[in-house]
């Protein structure tokens, strides 16, 4: 009998085809672009998931120039939509993926309710796709995103019409711009999503002093990495005592011990994001890692630590 730890997840409880991850490592959208060039570089089958890029109905070149600004332990980026349209990811990326063990998600972006409808139903029955992201929370963009994630009553529209449009497990991606998480994160649970992931980048911006304008071209951008990982784990933990549905905890996580606070918060799985980009590998050190304090510990599931610190005050 194998004494190692059992490390799969269930994603997507509510569908009788559920959503089962061989462990809960994922990498968060935006980061390993489509995963093809990554899968170069690292053994990706062996991770939970990848999240590809945020996708929309058509191609979009993303916002101006400068774009990315490094500050004290985090990431400032305005990339916006930058991506290749649902169209060309069905017929390049997607017949990749199908011949991958690793489940890839594909997370969608758009302007209107029609257009994450549309976005959905194109990817029905698409082999390689496992699953969609919502993306309701992008804090890049002057349409869509971020607002349909600040307000509990069309968070719920998008939800519901995007469940509606497909068979796919469908995940709600959740902005920390918001007053109450918990509002927001029952709003699309009753809406029928099957998971959430959160959070998406915090609204933020840095100025050139010197030049005596904002760094970024759009002047505004998202605030990612180290630095706000103690918000993201306070978000997760806060949606993890409402919401009965999976909560996948994204947010400045760096290293296994960061990912196993996540869990303990009440995540079934975590996004691994800025933190790849300096160390590609640092998804599946923090496998490891993970594996290595189950093992030290005698957990033999990792079903039992998730949501542990709930309990303890
Ligand atoms: C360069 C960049 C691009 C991103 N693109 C997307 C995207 O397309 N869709 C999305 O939902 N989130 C996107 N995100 C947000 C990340 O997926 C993640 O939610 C956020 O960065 C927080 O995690 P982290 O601190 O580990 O990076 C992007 C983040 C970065 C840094």
């Amino acid at each position: 009998m194998s004494n190692l730890p059992n490390l799969c997840v269930q994603l997507a409880p509510r569908r009788p085809e559920g959503l089962i991850l061989s462990n809960p490592v994922m990498i968060a959208a935006g980061i390993a672009g489509y995963g093809i060039e990554y899968a170069e570089i690292v053994d990706i089958q062996k991770l939970g998931a990848i999240v590809c890029k945020g996708t929309t109905l058509m191609p979009k070149k993303g916002n101006v120039q400068p774009r990315l600004v490094e500050t004290a332990d985090g990431l400032l980026n305005s990339v916006g939509w930058e991506n290749i349209g649902v169209d060309a990811l069905i017929g390049e990326k997607a017949p990749v993926w199908a011949g991958w063990q690793v489940p890839v998600i594909v997370n969608i972006a758009g302007e209107t309710i029609d257009e994450y409808i549309a976005v959905s139903s194109k990817l029905e029955g698409v082999p390689g796709v496992s699953g969609i992201e919502l993306n309701i929370s992008c804090p890049n963009v002057s349409a869509g995103g971020m607002e349909f994630g600040v307000d509990p009553k069309l968070a719920a529209r998008v939800t519901s019409a995007v469940k509606a449009a497909t068979t796919l497990p469908v995940i709600v991606k959740l902005s920390p711009n918001v007053t109450d998480i918990k509002e927001i994160a029952l709003a699309v649970e009753e809406a029928g999503a099957d998971a959430i992931s959160l959070i998406n980048t915090l609204k933020s911006m840095a100025i050139d002093i010197n030049q005596g304008k904002p760094c970024l071209g759009n002047i505004t951008g998202g605030l990612s990495g180290p630095a706000i990982k103690p918000v993201a784990l306070y978000m997760v933990f806060e949606a993890a005592r409402v919401v009965r549905i999976p909560v996948i905890g994204c947010g400045g996580i760096a290293c296994a011990e960061d990912a196993l606070e996540f869990i303990m918060a009440g995540a079934t799985a975590i996004q691994i994001g800025t933190a790849n980009l300096t160390n590609p590998a640092l998804s599946l050190d923090i496998l490891e890692g993970i594996k290595r304090f189950m093992l030290d510990k005698g957990v033999g599931k990792l079903t039992d630590l998730i949501g542990v610190a709930q309990d303890k005050p």
